[in-house]
């Protein structure tokens, strides 16, 4: 219970990661704002209210300014604060970058980055207010690297996110907010969400899984995926009073297989 009476507002809390980052935050007594698409948010509000704090729906899409700003203000009008923020929203586009449509690279870049940038925009007023404040993003090791391939706009859109979280942590620091830290964790192959859908391969779609064991776990020290909940314990981590120092700083939790 370190987080007690703090208000954290989450993008893309209905996923696979979404969901164990929202109940990490709700077992440390944290009130939630859980922010999706259409009711995909709702189960994982209903859940995180179960360890006793307030955990609140919202259907918010990043691509919608006005969203974003409903979904800030439902943070400060019915919890009384905004502590922390971490935008988890995101999605892929399958194929190879020659067969894409310009439409597609769009759409994952204004989900991933553009997105990232408005939920961040609406937040940021009330952590300015107080001078104190946590976002956490949530790039990936593909925010780092290439992959083995079919990952183009989503590794754009990643890496830019990472220039986003390290530009504005400067920023911040920089004009006399120290208060306020940026950070990013970034993901390996994750058992959940995304991690384990269907991927494009030259063979046609494949599940998560099987990517990892065909082209991943030998590059992986630790041979495996990642649960979310491990990815949650970063983000949660990177809220604490204790992690206060950092900021600016791009956390890979991908079981070793990046190493910088
Ligand atoms: N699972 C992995 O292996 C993995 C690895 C690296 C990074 N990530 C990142 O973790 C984050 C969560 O992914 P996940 O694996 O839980 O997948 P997921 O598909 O389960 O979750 C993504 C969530 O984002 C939401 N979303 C999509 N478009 C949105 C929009 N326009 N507005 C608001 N919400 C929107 C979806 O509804 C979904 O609930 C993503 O940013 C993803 O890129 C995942």
């Amino acid at each position: 219970m370190r987080l007690r009476h703090t208000a954290v507002v989450i993008t893309g809390a209905g996923g696979g990661i979404g969901r164990a980052i929202a109940l990490a935050f709700a077992r440390e007594g944290a009130n939630l704002v859980c922010a999706d698409l259409g009711e995909s948010a709702a189960g994982v509000a209903e859940e995180a209210a179960r360890a006793g704090v307030k955990a609140l729906a919202e259907t918010a899409d990043v691509t919608k300014p006005e969203d974003m700003a409903r979904m800030a203000r439902r943070a400060l009008d019915e919890l009384g604060r905004l502590d922390v923020l971490v935008t988890c929203a995101g999605t892929g586009a399958s194929g190879l970058f020659a067969e894409q449509d310009e439409a597609a690279w769009l759409r994952v870049i204004d989900v991933n980055l553009n997105g990232t940038s408005r939920a961040i925009r609406a937040c940021l007023p009330a952590m300015l207010e107080r001078r104190a404040g946590r976002i956490v993003t949530i790039s990936s090791i593909f925010g780092k690297t290439g992959g083995s391939g079919y990952v183009t706009a989503y590794a754009a859109s990643k890496h830019g996110v990472l220039g986003l979280t390290r530009a504005l942590a400067a920023e911040l620091g920089s004009q006399g907010y120290p208060g306020i830290t940026v950070n990013a964790v970034c993901p390996g192959y994750v058992r959940a969400g995304m991690g384990v859908a269907l991927q494009s391969t030259k063979a046609g779609p494949v599940p998560g899984e099987e990517i990892f064991d065909r082209y991943y776990r030998r590059q992986v020290p630790l041979r495996r995926m990642i649960e979310a909940d491990e990815i949650a314990g970063a983000v949660v981590f990177l809220a604490l009073p204790e992690s206060g120092g950092i900021t600016g700083q791009a956390l890979n939790v991908d079981g070793g297989f990046f190493m910088s």
